[in-house]
């Protein structure tokens, strides 16, 4: 069934009420505010509560899109979820979602591509909803990986935060959709950079959950090549260009590499997204955040060109380019 366009009906995002700043990280190991804002941009992060989880985060962010879209979760029938910190092993923690928003019917799945893994669910969700097979998604990205850090390495455990975004995404005939929804997206892994970023636990090889590890350096030689590289392959398939979008929301990992991408690509600061800052990296939920801030705010406005690129563990990295 060609002819349908994934168009974006809501956001909405949650953030966890904890907030753990960069002096208070300093009591716990050795590091300092000065240090984290000149690496990384970052000054604070939120932390879920005991008790708090991947779903109670994902469950609220994506309430809060079906409001901002006017809907009600009768209207859903495919939940994506971007996570890699989910609630168990199994199920999946969107069935706990779609479970506690009282959907029946239609399907609900996670999706693990890391920090990439907002660009994946969406793409993937687009082209479900292009087959015709479902009518209306929410696509979450929520993390806790507050979880899964080492809270004794400086290196990683002031990068990371937690919380959710989501957005609600309708299938709408290309005729009908007055040139929004999503235009093109481009996803790519590459296993042999596995051990640069990963986590050494699992259900498999350890029966731990394990802690984040990662070659910082190595992670940021990468990470700028290959996000220029997919949104090179946007701009292709598109026709658009860096003159041409209205905002650019990367995934929010690190200030620096935010800014030697969007220097690289030749797009204005004034149109780049970041939420690093107060958010820190949280992972597949961070793009959502940052859509929600710059929709709530005011930035982003019906009918704006919205690149996206995201890039993490695996590698995974991607890209997407619509129209709001
Ligand atoms: N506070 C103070 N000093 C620190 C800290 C810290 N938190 N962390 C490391 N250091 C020290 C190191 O021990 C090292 O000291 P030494 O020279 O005495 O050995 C020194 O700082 C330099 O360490 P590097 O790791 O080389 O520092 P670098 O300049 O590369 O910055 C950083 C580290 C911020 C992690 C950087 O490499 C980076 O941003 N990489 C990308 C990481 C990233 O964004 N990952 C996520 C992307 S993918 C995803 O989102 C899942």
């Amino acid at each position: 069934m060609s002819g349908m366009k994934s168009v974006v009906r809501g956001v909405g995002s949650y953030l966890p009420q904890k907030v753990l700043t960069n002096a208070e990280l300093a009591q716990l190991v050795d590091t300092s505010d000065e240090w984290i804002v000149q690496r990384t941009g970052i000054r604070e992060r939120h932390i879920a509560a005991e008790g708090e989880f991947t779903s109670h985060l994902g469950l609220k962010a994506a309430q809060a899109a079906l409001a901002d879209a006017g809907l009600t979760a009768a209207d859903i029938d495919l939940i994506v979820l971007a996570t890699s910190t989910p609630d168990q092993t199994f199920p999946a923690t969107s069935v706990v979602i779609q479970n506690e928003l009282g959907i029946t019917r239609g399907a609900a799945f996670d999706l693990q591509a890391v920090c990439s893994g907002f660009v994946f669910a969406l793409s993937t969700a687009d082209a479900h909803l292009k087959t015709g097979s479902f009518k209306r998604a929410l696509v979450i990205g929520a993390e806790t990986f507050s979880r899964i850090l080492d809270w004794t390495d400086r290196g990683t455990c002031v990068l990371f935060g937690d919380g959710a975004g989501a957005v609600v995404l309708e299938a709408v005939p290309e005729a009908e959709a007055g040139g929004r929804g999503i235009l093109t997206s481009h996803l790519r892994s590459d296993g042999r950079h596995r051990a640069k970023l990963f986590v050494d636990g699992g259900p498999s090889s350890t029966q731990t959950v394990g802690h984040l590890r990662m070659e910082g350096r190595e992670v940021f030689k990468h990470a700028v090549g290959m996000i220029t590289d997919v949104i090179t392959d946007a701009f292709a398939a598109t026709g658009e260009s860096a003159e041409s979008i209205d905002w650019f929301v990367p995934h929010q990992a690190n200030r620096r590499i935010i800014d030697a991408s969007a220097q690289k690509l030749g797009i204005s600061p004034a149109k780049v997204v970041t939420t690093v800052e107060l958010h820190g990296n949280t992972s597949a939920a961070s793009i959502p955040l940052a859509l929600d801030v710059a929709r709530r705010d005011g930035r982003i406005q019906r009918g704006d060109l919205v690149l996206l690129e995201a890039m993490g563990g695996g590698f995974t990295w991607g890209s997407a380019l619509l129209r709001w």
